[in-house]
């Protein structure tokens, strides 16, 4: 009798930690996909190559209108939302639009992206 309880206890205990192990693994994966770093490539890989790394802006882009996210200014005169609507349909002839090519998550990443160079100067 008393051998029979101790290893289902044994049996039990060993289940429990493998589940943990299984939960565990599970739960990480998706934590993963919400990473800043996430985040800095898809303006790294989408916006950088007009904007800049640091958000600047390149000269031939500039002389067709387009801003410094650096800028101050520029940083009080626009809402998130502007900034996202932007990203989404495009302006004027030369920012592309984003639609289909950047998730809603994305976008709000790269907003997150562009507002963090208004705050480092
Ligand atoms: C092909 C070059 C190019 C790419 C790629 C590009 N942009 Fe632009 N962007 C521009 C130009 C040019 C303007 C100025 C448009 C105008 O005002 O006519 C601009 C303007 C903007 C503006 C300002 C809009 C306003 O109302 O003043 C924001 C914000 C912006 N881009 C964000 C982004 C983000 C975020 C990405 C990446 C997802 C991106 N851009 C990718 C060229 C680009």
């Amino acid at each position: 009798m008393e051998r029979g309880k101790t290893f289902k206890l044994a049996a039990a205990s060993v289940f429990a930690v493998l589940s943990l192990g299984i939960m565990k693994g599970g739960a990480a994966a998706p934590a993963r996909e919400v990473s800043p770093a996430a985040a800095v490539d898809q303006f790294a890989q989408k916006c950088a190559l007009c904007h800049g790394k640091d958000g600047h802006g390149l000269p031939s882009w500039k002389a067709k209108g387009q801003p410094d996210f650096t800028d101050a200014q520029w940083q009080k005169g626009h809402t998130d939302a502007q900034i996202a609507e932007t990203v989404r349909n495009g302006k004027g002839k030369y920012m592309p639009s984003f639609k289909g090519k950047l998730s809603e998550a994305d976008i709000t990443a790269v907003v997150a992206k562009v507002r963090s160079f208004g705050k480092k100067n």
